[in-house]
């Protein structure tokens, strides 16, 4: 019931050809029912939208709070909409660490762009101190509460979550399948007692953490991991489209 969504995240990394390259690649491919979007860095935004064929969705990696307004070097909701960039990745922990946004800037960030009629990627994940002191599921839970505080029951139709725990980013230690069930459905079981039993069934939770060609399989079994946000592996056309199948 659930559409399974493979997000590809390319952070600060591609180019031109890269677009052309990995654009070429998915617009042959067959997805079946599987959802896929790709966030390219903003300057390739125009291209990315161009290239990819219209049911590959394209996605910015963050977006301001703002309506507009002098905030040199950032990007706000209406530009992304005009060139018809309809999601965004918030939250990222990235964006968290290197740049400090707090649970409540991502939880602003993210009722804005839904009020303004964007998707959302929701990211959420504890760092490797705080699971070894046992406290997954208490970061997780104060980052969601920051976001659901600014939502109503109704926009949570516009947001994916992406559970990313900052240990498995780029280091090439996945969380095992077991690890992530267990954190995915904690998710879910918060939704239903703190928003609502619908809001938990429809709600699509991605896992992202060194997600590759590999591993995509196993994890895709997990019943509620809903599709992933993939960073290194979405750089490589074979490996993103073998992800991208993994679900068929
Ligand atoms: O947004 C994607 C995540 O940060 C995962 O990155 O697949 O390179 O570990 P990674």
């Amino acid at each position: 019931m659930r559409k399974f969504i493979v997000g590809g995240n390319w952070k600060m990394n591609g180019s031109k050809a890269l677009v052309n390259e990995i654009s070429g690649a998915l617009n042959a491919g067959d997805f079946g029912p599987v959802e896929i979007v790709v966030a390219v860095p903003a300057p390739l935004l125009p291209l990315a939208r161009e290239k990819f064929k219209s049911t590959i969705g394209v996605s910015a990696q963050n977006c301001s709070q703002e309506k507009s307004g002098a905030f040199t070097g950032e990007v706000n909701v209406d530009i992304l909409k005009d060139i018809n960039v309809d999601w965004v990745i918030l939250g990222h922990s990235e964006r968290r660490e290197i740049f400090k946004e707090s649970d409540e800037v991502v939880g602003k960030k993210v009722s804005f762009a839904i009020k303004n009629g964007l998707k959302v990627i929701a990211c959420i994940g504890e760092k490797l101190n705080e699971r070894e002191a046992n406290q997954t599921m208490q970061v997780v839970i104060r980052q969601l509460e920051a976001i659901r505080k600014e939502l109503s029951e109704a926009e949570w139709a516009n947001v994916v979550l992406a559970y990313e725990p900052v240990w498995a980013i780029g280091t090439g230690k996945v969380a095992t399948p077991q690890q992530a069930q267990e954190v995915h459905s904690e998710i879910r079981k918060w939704l239903a007692a703190n928003v609502s039993q619908k809001v938990a069934d429809e709600t699509r939770i991605q896992y992202g953490g060194s997600v590759n060609a590999k591993n995509c399989g196993e994890l895709q079994s997990q019943p509620d991991i809903d599709g992933f946000l993939v960073g290194g592996a979405s750089l490589k056309a074979a490996d993103f489209v073998t992800i991208c199948r993994c679900k068929l």
